[in-house]
């Protein structure tokens, strides 16, 4: 049976550091809306800037279409739908038996005009220099919208399939050299020699330079050592999309170790959601029980031959705490469904965020409130989502930062638009149960 929930943990979450106050019972207890109040949360970040992830052909999980990997005028409409709907970024995943990132990134950049491609890169695959010097490239080839997002590897098994193995804790002290090297080659005006743990070099530099600024370092990951790095060094700090509090929780950390350590820039937030869009949240209802059956099918045939590997209880923490929170409850907060990350075994991003334009919109600010900036949003019917997103959702979101930022309070998307703190959304949310 379906559950809703909205503050309060009972089943341990890897990770967790922080629990609501007075955490009621586990249940299917009922969720009440926020008192409405125009004044903007102190934790707010008052911009906004979207990401999607780049798709290559059309294949989906919703319908899984046998290909050999890039569709180039898919690939060219899919971007250029991005770009004109409005989105900043765009992901370039990496996987061992994935296209690879910088080839595709560096594409992403001459098929467009602003968008900024952001790199996935596991350190194990390049050595940290040509990296940076890769990566220069890149940022001068888009004239200076190249981002790298460091992904110290969530899977032993993944990570053997290109020999690396060591385990993820020496990973990530790996990731930690990595960044400090990628910067230093991007900055040191003269040449330097290099003894560390994993690299060793005489000699280097100075290097082929950015465009203009140091290029932007992402960090993925939510184990113990992903916040003792990125908290330490990284530009910018990603998550999955969690319950509200949870997530305000991990922000307080990763702060509080970027504090502990003396910066006085923090990493910018970046959560990643799957919406599941509608005109009205009664349609978005109704799509997402038709997709979420056909999303299991596909992941129970194995037929979506990417994630046919991580059928396994993850090893990465990120995906651990989406399965741990789809077991406590299905809908948590406004709009956060969890179904989507069960029945994936929470391989990548994925859990949804379900209603019409507006309800996801007001779900989006809800995070902003809490002190996210980067918003990653990508559908289930991927390039249809992305052009709906970039004509429905987006701008609603724009726009009442706009309105914020000119008026100094809130405006009343997150008061008309209760989602899941209203009755009728979540009748519809547990329709199939009672049909
Ligand atoms: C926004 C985001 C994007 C990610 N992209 C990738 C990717 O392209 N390839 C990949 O192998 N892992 C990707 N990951 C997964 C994690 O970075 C990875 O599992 C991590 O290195 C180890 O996880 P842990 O620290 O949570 O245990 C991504 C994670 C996040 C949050």
């Amino acid at each position: 049976m379906s559950s809703v929930h909205n503050a309060g943990l009972s089943v341990p979450i890897p990770g967790l550091s922080w629990t609501a106050p007075d955490a009621p019972a586990y249940g299917p207890i009922m969720t009440s809306a926020p008192a409405f109040d125009h004044t903007i949360p102190e934790t707010a970040s008052p911009r906004v800037e979207f990401i999607s992830l780049s798709h290559l052909n059309p294949s989906t999980e919703l319908n899984p279409i046998p290909t050999r990997g890039i569709d180039l005028e898919y690939f060219r409409t899919y971007v250029r739908a991005l770009e004109d709907g409005g989105f900043d970024y765009t992901l370039l995943p990496y996987g061992s038996n994935t296209a690879d990132s910088f080839v595709v990134a560096s594409a992403v950049g001459q098929l467009t005009e602003r968008i900024k491609p952001i790199v996935a890169l596991r350190p194990n695959t390049t050595f940290p220099l040509v990296a940076a010097q890769k990566l220069a490239t890149l940022d001068q080839l888009t004239e200076g919208r190249a981002v790298v997002h460091l992904i110290s590897g969530g899977s032993d098994a993944e990570q053997a399939r290109q020999g690396d193995y060591l385990p993820k804790d020496r990973r990530y002290a790996r990731t930690s050299e990595y960044i400090d090297l990628l910067r230093r080659a991007w900055t040191e005006p003269a040449p330097f020699s290099h003894s560390g743990e994993f690299y060793t070099f005489d000699d280097f530099g100075p290097g082929f330079a950015p465009y203009d600024s140091p290029i932007p370092i992402s960090i993925g990951g939510q184990s113990d050592e992903a916040f003792a790095i990125g908290g330490e060094k990284a530009d910018i700090f990603s998550f999955w999309g969690e319950p509200l509090d949870d997530l305000r929780g991990e922000i307080e950390r990763v702060h509080g170790i970027a504090r502990a350590a003396g910066r006085t820039t923090l990493p910018r937030i970046w959560v990643t959601f799957r919406p599941i869009v509608g005109r009205t949240d009664e349609e978005a209802w109704q799509k997402a029980h038709t997709y979420v059956a056909k999303i299991a099918d596909t992941f129970r045939a194995a037929a979506y031959g990417k994630q046919r590997h991580q059928q396994a209880a993850p090893q990465n923490v990120g995906s651990q705490r989406a399965l741990a929170f789809a077991e406590q409850a299905e809908l948590y907060d406004r709009a956060l469904w969890t179904r989507t990350a069960a029945v994936t075994n929470a391989a990548g991003a994925s859990t949804a965020l379900v209603g019409s334009a507006e309800t996801v919109a007001a779900a989006i600010l809800d995070y902003i409130d809490r002190g996210a900036d980067l918003v990653s949003i990508r559908g289930y019917d991927t390039l249809n989502d992305a052009v709906d997103y970039g004509r429905h959702v987006l701008p609603l979101v724009r726009q009442e930062l706009a309105h914020r930022a000119a008026t100094g309070q809130r405006g009343r998307l997150q008061a008309d638009h209760l989602g899941n703190y209203g009755e009728d959304y979540r009748r519809y949310a547990t329709a199939q149960e009672h049909a």
